[in-house]
């Protein structure tokens, strides 16, 4: 299993002060230093964080993989259509939201979907799409044309007891094996930690995980690359 990291609420810190630092384009460099296979970022429609500088030189600086989040909209299908990271991951974006609330609604969004990642396809980015753990998605899910899937863990994340915990990872487990089985490439994320983790990786389907809130809190204490070592550390002796 790979980690990649999610470095949003760097660029978080910087924007409660509209300052210039901390900037999130260092922390890339530590964090693929520290041994991150891959750097995530969302860019939203309100840039409440990440911003088009920062992915524009996010771009020239990673050197392991670049993960565009974004909603599905015309603006942001032509900025990664022009600055060409490696990856999108389409997300649901909810102007209000604190964070990404919930899958893709695929099948209320089928056309715009299609034609997104149609046009992102024939940049030769690959196109992830981010969803709940749900059998009857994955279908939809290759009918659009996706790459991989990144299974949404915040049920699973937050779950208020160990019962509905394990339902969730059991859940989590079988629809991974079914999407494996079919040719996608499965991916999850959302709301994983040092503790959550664990249990987790014990769904070998699962190819990588992205992490951003957990490991950027931390490393307020320990810094960003020991934050990032200790979470390949566990990652690794899976
Ligand atoms: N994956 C996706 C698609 C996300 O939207 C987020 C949150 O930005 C994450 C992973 C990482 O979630 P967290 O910050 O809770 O680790």
């Amino acid at each position: 299993m790979k980690l990649a990291v999610n470095i949003d609420h760097v660029a978080t810190l910087r924007e409660a002060r509209g300052e210039i630092e901390p900037d999130p384009v260092i922390a890339a460099g530590i964090c693929e230093l520290a041994g991150a296979e891959g750097i995530v970022c969302h860019l939203r429609e309100d840039r409440r964080h990440i911003n088009d500088r920062d992915v524009r030189l996010l771009r020239e600086v990673v050197k392991t993989k670049l993960d565009l989040e974004m909603a599905a909209t015309d603006e942001m299908v032509k900025i990664a259509c022009e600055i060409l990271p490696d990856l999108v991951t389409l997300v649901p974006e909810n102007r209000k939201e604190l964070t990404t609330e919930g899958g893709l609604n695929i099948s209320a969004m089928k056309l715009r979907l299609t034609d997104a990642i149609d046009e992102l396809k024939s940049k030769e980015i690959l196109v992830s799409l981010f969803i709940d753990p749900e059998p009857e998605i994955l279908d939809l899910a290759l009918e659009v044309g996706a790459d991989i899937i990144e299974f949404h863990t915040g049920k699973y994340a937050n779950s208020i007891d160990e019962k509905s915990q394990l339902n969730e990872l059991t859940k989590i487990g079988t629809v991974s094996r079914m999407a494996a089985e079919m040719g996608l490439i499965v991916t999850a994320g959302h709301g994983l930690n040092y503790f959550n983790i664990q249990p987790f990786l014990n769904i070998p389907e699962i190819r990588e995980v992205s992490i951003g809130h957990a490991i950027i809190s931390r490393a307020v204490f320990t810094g960003l690359q020991r934050a990032v070592e200790d979470m390949t550390k566990i990652i690794s002796k899976f």
